[in-house]
C-alpha cells in the first residue's frame, strides 16, 4: 500500500522520485523553503519550487527552451517514426515551428463546445470496460478525444491501444521493446490520420475540422501539421488519467467530498481542486540556450532547470491555505498545466474530461471504503502521478 501518512524518515530522495511517491507534499514544502533555485547533483538540474521563480522561468522564453539545443528529440528515438512525431509537437518546440502550429491547436480547443464533450464523453464511457480500473483512466479520455477527433467508434480501442504504446517513447524510463512498439505505433497513427483528412473532408463539428478550419493546412496535410493533430491523443493521455485518478484518490481518502460528487458541479469542483492539490504533472524541465540569471542565480549555456509543478500550487504565496482540500477557493491559480508561451490550451478539455471519467465510475458504485484498504501505487514515471488502484 503506499498510502500512510509520509514520516521525516520516508522523504522521497529528490523531486524525480517524488512524483511517485505517497506524500511528496512536506518534501516540496521542505524545498520552497530552500534557495530559489537549487543544484541537485545526481540529477544535474537546478530545481525550482516557488511559484514566482517558476513563473519568471517559464515567461523567459527566448533563454529557457522545451529542448536542448544539442538533442531537440531524444537520442532513443531520434530518426524513427516515433521520433518524427515528436521533432514536429508544438510542446516540444520553441520558435518558428511552435508559432506555425499552436495558435490553431489553441483555437480549436478554446471553440470546444464542453457539454457537448461531457456528453460525448459518457456515451463513449459506456463502451469502455471499468475493469482494471488503472486502464479505464486512460481510455475513457483517449477514446473520446479520438471521437471528437472524427475516428468511427469501431476503431476508438484500436487509436486508444497506439496511443499507450506512444506515450511510453515520452519517459526517458522506456525499455528498448516500449521504443520499439512505440514507432510502430507512431507510424500507424500517422496513417489512420494522413486516411482521416484524405479521403474526404473531415466531419463537420469534429475536433479535426476545427483544427483545419483554423489553421492554413489543406490536403494532404504535412507531416507536421499530422504529428501535431496525433499530439492532441498524447497530450491527453497519462495527463488526463492522471487527473482522473487523482479524483478518485482524493474521493477514497476523504468520505466528506463524496456528496459533493453526486453532482455534475460538484464532481467538476473536485476535478479543478485536484488539479491544484495532487495534480497529475508534478514537473517540467527548460534548456537554457544562452547565458541568463534567475533569481538572482546565473545558468550556463546548456544548464537544465526542473519545475516542480506540483510544489508551486502549494505555495502559501501563490494560494491561501494550500494544503486543504478546498471544493470552492475565491482565486484558485495554477501552475500544473504550465504558463506563458508554451501553457496547455488543453486544461478546459482535460478538467471536462475528467469530470465526465468520474461520473462514469462513480455510477459503476464502487466501493470507496474497500478502495482506500487494499490501497494504490503510482505509475513509474519521470513527472506523471497516476494511481494504480490495487
Ligand atoms: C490533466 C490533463 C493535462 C495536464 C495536466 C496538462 C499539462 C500540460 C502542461 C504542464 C503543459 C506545458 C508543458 C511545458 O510548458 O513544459 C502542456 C502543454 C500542452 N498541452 Fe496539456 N495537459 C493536459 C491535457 C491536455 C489535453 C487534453 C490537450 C489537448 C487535447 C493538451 C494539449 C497540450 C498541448 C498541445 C500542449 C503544448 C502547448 C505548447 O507547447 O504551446 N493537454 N500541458
Amino acid at each position: 500500500m503506499n498510502t500512510s501518512p509520509t514520516s521525516l524518515t520516508d522523504m522521497p530522495v529528490d523531486p524525480v522520485a517524488a512524483v511517485t511517491h505517497a506524500d511528496p507534499y512536506p518534501f516540496y514544502a521542505a524545498l520552497r523553503e530552500g534557495p530559489p533555485l537549487v543544484w541537485n547533483d545526481k540529477l544535474r538540474v537546478w530545481v525550482a519550487s516557488r511559484a514566482d521563480v517558476i513563473e519568471s522561468v517559464l515567461l523567459a522564453h527566448g533563454a529557457l527552451r522545451v529542448r536542448p539545443a544539442a538533442e531537440p528529440v531524444p537520442r532513443a528515438i531520434a530518426g524513427s517514426p516515433a521520433g518524427e512525431v515528436f521533432g514536429h509537437l508544438v510542446r516540444m518546440n520553441d520558435g518558428a515551428a511552435h508559432q506555425a502550429h499552436r495558435p490553431a491547436l489553441q483555437r480549436a480547443l478554446a471553440g470546444l463546445d464542453l457539454n457537448a464533450v461531457h456528453a460525448s464523453a459518457l456515451q463513449v464511457a459506456r463502451n469502455v470496460p471499468a475493469e482494471p480500473l488503472s486502464d479505464a483512466l486512460f481510455s475513457m479520455s483517449v477514446q473520446t478525444v479520438a471521437h471528437l477527433l472524427g475516428f468511427a467508434d469501431e476503431t476508438l480501442p484500436q487509436v486508444d491501444r497506439w496511443m499507450r504504446d506512444f506515450v511510453a517513447c515520452l519517459s526517458p524510463l522506456s525499455t528498448p521493446d516500449q521504443l520499439q512498439s512505440a514507432s510502430v505505433a507512431a507510424a500507424e497513427l500517422m496513417t489512420r490520420f494522413e486516411v482521416l483528412t484524405a479521403s474526404a473532408p473531415p466531419r463537420n463539428g469534429t475536433l479535426l475540422a476545427a483544427v483545419l478550419a483554423e489553421s492554413d493546412a489543406s490536403a494532404p496535410l504535412s507531416r507536421a501539421w499530422l504529428a501535431n493533430i496525433v499530439g492532441l491523443l498524447s497530450q491527453t493521455c497519462d495527463a488526463t488519467a492522471g487527473l482522473l485518478g487523482n479524483s478518485l484518490v482524493a474521493l477514497v481518502r476523504d468520505p466528506s467530498l463524496r456528496q459533493a460528487a453526486r453532482t455534475r458541479d460538484g464532481q467538476q469542483a473536485i476535478v479543478e481542486e485536484t488539479a491544484r492539490h495532487d495534480p497529475p504533472v508534478h514537473n517540467t524541465r527548460r534548456f537554457a540556450s544562452e547565458p541568463v540569471t534567475i533569481a538572482g542565480t546565473p545558468l550556463a549555456v546548456g544548464d537544465a532547470v526542473l519545475l516542480v509543478l506540483a510544489a508551486a500550487n502549494r505555495d502559501p504565496a501563490f494560494n491561501p491555505d494550500p494544503d486543504n482540500f478546498k471544493l470552492i477557493r475565491e482565486r484558485r491559480r495554477m501552475l500544473g498545466f504550465g504558463h506563458g508561451m508554451h501553457a496547455c490550451p488543453g486544461q478546459a478539455l482535460a478538467c471536462t474530461l475528467a469530470a465526465a471519467g468520474l461520473d462514469a465510475l462513480l455510477q459503476c458504485k464502487p466501493d470507496l471504503d474497500a478502495m482506500r484498504a487494499r490501497g494504490w501505487h503510482y505509475r513509474p514515471s519521470a513527472n506523471a502521478r497516476i494511481p494504480v488502484f490495487h
